[in-house]
């Protein structure tokens, strides 16, 4: 087991460039299983959840390789349609075949993914549009079996927007017979990235990006050219950087326009936040003010930044609310934070935070991937040294956290237990 060793208490200053967007090219990658061919996909981060991918196309028989950031995926004759638990247990992205496989070959067996760190998090919206088009959907251990000759075209509301169920039934509906419209769809960048790489494959998706999605299905879709979009979770962490270390960093490749909530919370807090040709360039405030956050669909705060942002409050000047409406029990951060020296209190999805003069560095355990960055942010910016154990939660979602951040100043090892 690795563990990272942060010794913390510089100001991190420099530039670095954002990588890949990971919760965009899942999707993208998935969506390659709609069309026979080869499909190119270039800048794909190098992460564990994208080796899960590989496993998955592999395992449903399609060719998979590498040519530096670009990714190939040679799609044939697929010899399998199903999920495995062991997978999907890993990622639960895993679920995002369900729709490329059902629309495609008429069939999917995907493993219902089961509790994941941050909560229940079901995929009944994703199951109850899939029905809506045509889908015979049946449940056997623990495996969801859809099928369907020919799905059609839908109206379907989600009850709640949901950024996976959004991505999986837009790309079941692009080869389904008739119009899909999809309603309260979630409105997060990723799927915009999504629709125009369907696009390309010759798909007809109008709207994403907004709360109404029409897709009119197609017979056939051609292999994919594609660039993934920059990583605004990644991109807004290192901005977190500069604002808890007291730095100034220029984060090469982030979109102001992804980034809405988050740089206005920071320049709140008082950090001064310049959107830049090409990035945005974040100067820390000498104290860090308090803010309230709720975190709620985009293009309201991400709940993927909640975590980081409750490290930066823990050093804030008075105290701060943050409100965690997506997931429950996506807390799981704080107690890492007390150890630290941190005053947080919890009360069902709400932490008030109390600010302190310093953090301390201690060991500490990462329990999920925002978690595992809000860690390293603390221990940054807190003083001696601080070590995270089970930092494969990182690796799930940070292309080479640590030689990044050391470019920018910090001292940060890998090192194994
Ligand atoms: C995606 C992101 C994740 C991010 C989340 C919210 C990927 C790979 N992951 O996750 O990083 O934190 O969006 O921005 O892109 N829900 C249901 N039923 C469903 C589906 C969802 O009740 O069928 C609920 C969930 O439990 C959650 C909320 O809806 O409370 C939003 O979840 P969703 O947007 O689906 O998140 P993911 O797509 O899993």
């Amino acid at each position: 087991m690795e563990k990272i060793i942060i010794h913390g208490g510089r100001r991190l200053r420099g530039e670095v460039r954002v990588s890949g967007a990971k919760n965009a090219a899942l999707p993208l990658l998935f969506a390659t299983l709609l069309a026979p061919g080869v499909h190119r996909v270039d800048n794909v981060p190098r992460l564990r959840d994208i080796a899960t991918v590989e496993k998955l196309l592999s395992t449903l028989g399609a060719g998979v390789s590498w040519r530096d950031d670009l990714f190939e995926v040679e799609v044939g004759e697929l010899r399998e349609v199903e999920a495995p638990y062991d997978l999907v247990r890993t990622m639960r992205a895993s679920v995002l075949v369900l729709g490329p496989l059902l629309a495609r070959l008429g069939q999917a067996r995907v493993s219902l993914p089961g509790g994941c760190a941050i909560g229940a998090r079901p995929i009944n919206l994703h199951l109850k549009g899939l029905e809506a088009m045509g889908a015979r959907i049946t449940l056997d251990h623990g495996y969801v079996e859809a099928r369907a000759k020919r799905l059609h075209g839908a109206r379907i509301y989600f009850d709640i927007p949901t950024v996976g169920g959004t991505e999986n039934l837009m790309m079941a509906a692009s080869l389904a017979k008739g119009t899909t419209v999809l309603e309260n769809a979630a409105c997060e960048p990723e799927i915009v990235d999504l629709a125009e790489a369907l696009n390309k494959m010759g798909a007809r998706v109008e709207g994403a990006g907004t709360e109404t999605v029409t897709i009119e299905g197609v017979d056939e879709l051609r292999p994919l050219r594609h660039t993934v979009m920059a990583d605004r979770i990644e991109a807004g962490t290192f901005m977190v950087a500069a604002a808890i270390t007291r730095g100034d960093i220029r984060v090469e490749g982030a979109d102001p326009a992804h980034l809405g909530a988050v740089i206005s919370k920071l320049r709140e807090a008082g950090a001064e936040v310049i959107e830049e040709q090409g990035g945005v360039r974040v100067r820390g405030p000498r104290r860090v003010l308090p803010v309230d956050i709720k975190t709620i669909p985009h293009p309201g705060f991400p709940t993927d930044m909640q975590a980081q942002f409750m490290a930066l409050m823990s050093l804030g000047s008075g105290t701060s609310i943050i409100n965690e409406n997506v997931f429950e029990n996506r807390f799981m951060h704080v107690c890492e934070l007390q150890r630290m020296g941190a005053d947080i209190s919890i009360e069902g999805h709400m932490a008030t935070v109390k600010g302190v003069r310093g953090l301390l560095g201690a060991p500490v355990m990462a329990t999920d991937l925002r978690a595992s960055a809000c860690l390293i942010l603390a221990g940054l910016a807190a003083e001696n040294t601080t070590e995270i154990s089970r930092v494969y939660h990182l690796d799930r979602g940070y292309e080479r956290i640590e030689e990044k951040f050391n470019s920018l100043g910090a001292a940060i090892e890998r090192v194994r237990e």
